[in-house]
């Protein structure tokens, strides 16, 4: 029977026989799972491991510091701010999936830049169930990985046959943080995919203080629960508004609150209108580029849950 301290005593039996005195590197990007890794793996073999995280510039606001301060002290860290070098690589791109492209390869060299500097033998991979059962198996269990450069890592995947909800009680049962270990689904690619049209710095920040004032809202009002994702979009239009006496032109802000079991298909529910209210009157007033809220209600499909 699964039991989460079983789990994690066998899983580091295992990478310690695996690893033994060798060297690994994690990508840990702050999601459930690849922390959860992280730990796990930190606590098998200590030192020995090396968690880079990788800031693309594109996390949501305050994400970096709490990545940080959640495991500076636990893990051996690297902080890697590459946020100039991801927007001069997206500067002028606007389609969706050259975004996507260019910020998965930036992802890999600056990941490789900082893992050759580590004599690393294995690469820790968070990957879990529905990762490789939605590939219908595509993704070998042991399998070698080479980069760009010709660096060959062997993969470890510690926690390849969980579900979500068992990696949240892993996590849980390592005493990670809430914020960590029930944390809505954010996509690889970040804010890229929230913010429609050329990234700037001027949208991106937009973007990161609508969504903190959604986040906060949505919490405190405990409509989280019934959410699988909730967030701010930041549209490429700028529409008419009053600010005092002024007239002003700003933009245009979406907010998305999809219910789902899996991200496959997802519906926009019945949300409370205080809610809604509350939200709009405080994007308008704290984040002053901002003139209109709207509010999606699309259910997937048609709709995709992200906006670009
Ligand atoms: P869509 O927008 O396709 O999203 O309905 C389905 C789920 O996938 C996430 N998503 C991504 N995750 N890289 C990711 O790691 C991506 O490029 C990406 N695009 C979407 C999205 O947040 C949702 O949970």
């Amino acid at each position: 029977m699964f039991t989460p301290k079983g789990f994690i005593d066998e899983a580091i039996k295992n990478v310690k026989e695996t690893i033994q005195d060798e060297k690994a590197v994690i990508a840990l990007s702050g999601g459930v799972d690849s922390s959860v890794c992280s730990v796990l793996v930190g606590e098998a073999i200590g030192d020995n491991l090396t968690a880079i995280f990788v800031d693309h510039g594109l996390l949501r606001k305050g994400e970096a510091e709490q990545v940080i301060e959640t495991f500076k002290d636990r893990l051996n860290f690297i902080y890697v701010d590459a946020s100039e070098e991801f927007l001069d690589a997206l500067k002028g791109i606007t389609d969706p999936e050259r975004k996507r492209k260019i910020i998965g390869k930036k992802f890999i060299d600056v990941f490789e830049r900082e893992a050759k500097k580590i004599d690393a033998k294995y690469l820790i991979q968070g990957t879990i169930a529905p990762d490789w059962i939605e590939s219908q198996g595509k993704i070998k269990s042991h399998h070698n990985l080479a980069l760009p450069s010709g660096m060959v890592l062997e993969v470890v995947e510690p926690i390849r046959e969980l579900y979500k909800d068992e990696v949240r009680e892993i996590g849980e049962e390592l005493g990670l943080p809430d914020a960590i270990v029930h944390r809505q689904p954010f996509p690889g690619p970040g804010l890229a995919v929230r913010v429609i049209g050329e990234l700037t710095k001027e949208k991106i920040k937009v973007c990161q203080d609508a969504d903190l004032i959604v986040r906060e809202e949505v919490e405190k009002s405990g409509f989280d629960k019934e959410l699988w994702q909730y967030f701010a979009a930041l549209t490429n239009t700028k529409v008419t508004g009053v600010k005092g006496d002024q007239r002003d032109f700003g933009y245009l802000v979406v907010v998305r609150m999809v219910a789902s079991f899996d991200a496959m298909t997802a519906y926009v529910p019945e949300i409370p209108w205080e809610l809604i209210k509350n939200i709009s009157r405080r994007i308008t007033s704290e984040v002053p580029e901002v003139t209109h809220v709207s509010l999606s209600v699309s259910d997937k499909p048609p709709a995709t849950i992200e906006f670009a």
